[in-house]
């Protein structure tokens, strides 16, 4: 019985030992990534110095992003060369930013236009070198279903998206090598999840990419790449009325059988359907984009991806690595169907 009796006791003991090792073994565990989180914060709030000796090229900046990222880099005191596609977008910015601020005129479609530029950045820079390119200015239009496109459609948006930014980097690139500068890539989470038809998903798929073998080739030399994922934002390129008179152009133009494989009213749908999902997605507060790009631009450690937007941190690229039926199903969800499957 006594025998009995010290065994249990024994057991006992090795149970407890077993709980507490455990429980002490979770508690490290749990330190140790409340450690590593707050080392990451700490890391992430780091910022570099001597912003105004830091010049920064934005490319972009009528309006949206670029238009705020530019007069909020001028608060800040970066040198900022902002390039806009018209006057009236380079003396509005004027405007309301300190003369430190230079605008040019840059069309991202056109060799010319980028070399002026480039001279214009060269002087301006001096020695020191492009501290930072932004790589901002975009389109959307032509955007729709597939099937009522022509390849000009796609190509009108992968010059200015993809071939422009590929240009504009690749002549930038001796002046951001001497700075041991950073490159900022607008890309979308429509570069992680290709919701419509056109050329806009292609090339931010395309900016990805091509963000990411930048990177890589260029780490060696100091120059670092990031890129930026907005989720929807109240800006041109969502610019409803600018997409529906595009939309309406391009179904205008389809012959008679195409038109009726979708069904009369299905312009009148699908226009609705878009106008109700932007409505509820769409957010007017672009600064969190804006403030991506800064990080970008003036920490220490900038991130290679930063998502803009709950939209795209909670739901667009966590559903971009779900299985393809998963987000074949969400996305069909958005859009009408065609009066053949009603
Ligand atoms: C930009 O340049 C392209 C190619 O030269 C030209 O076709 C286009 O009209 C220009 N766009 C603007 C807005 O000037």
């Amino acid at each position: 019985m006594a025998k009995q009796g010290l065994v249990s006791t024994d057991n006992l003991m090795t149970h407890l030992l077993e709980v507490i090792l455990s429980h002490l073994a979770l508690t490290c565990a749990l330190l140790l990534a409340a450690l590593a989180a707050i080392r990451w914060y700490i890391r992430d709030s780091y910022k570099v110095d001597g912003f105004n000796q830091k010049h920064v090229f934005i490319t972009g900046c009528d309006s949206g992003f670029g238009n705020l990222l530019a007069r909020q880099l001028d608060g800040k005191g970066f040198p900022v060369m902002a390039a806009c596609l018209t006057e009236k977008g380079a003396s509005d910015l004027e405007a309301v930013t300190s003369p430190r601020l230079k605008t040019l005129l840059l069309n991202v479609t056109d060799s010319a236009s980028i070399r002026r530029a480039v001279e214009f950045v060269s002087k301006e820079v001096g020695e020191r070198g492009l501290w930072g390119l932004v790589n901002n200015a975009g389109r959307s239009v032509p955007i729709g279903p597939t099937e009522w496109m022509q390849l000009e459609d796609f190509t009108k948006v992968l010059d200015v998206n993809l071939m422009g930014v590929i240009e504009v980097t690749l002549k930038f690139l001796p002046l951001l090598k001497k700075a041991k500068g950073r490159v900022v890539n607008v890309a979308s989470i429509l570069g992680r999840l290709s919701l419509t038809g056109g050329g806009y998903c292609l090339s931010k798929w395309g900016v990805e990419a091509f963000s990411d073998s930048l990177r890589r080739d260029m780490q060696h030399f100091g120059i670092k790449v990031s890129i930026i994922e907005p989720g929807f934002f109240k800006t041109a390129v969502t610019r409803l009325d600018l997409i529906e008179a595009d939309l309406r152009r391009l179904w205008t133009r389809l012959p008679r059988d195409v038109k009726d494989s979708y069904g009369d009213t299905y312009l009148a749908d699908y226009v609705k359907a878009q106008g109700f999902s932007m409505s509820i997605l769409c957010s007017p507060d672009i600064s969190k984009v804006t403030w991506c790009m800064e990080h970008a631009l003036a920490s220490l450690f900038p991130r290679t991806r930063y998502a803009a937007g709950w939209d795209a941190k909670l739901f667009w690229i966590p559903l971009s690595y779900l299985p393809s039926f998963v987000s074949d199903f969400v996305i069909n969800v958005l859009l009408p169907l065609p009066k053949a499957l009603k």
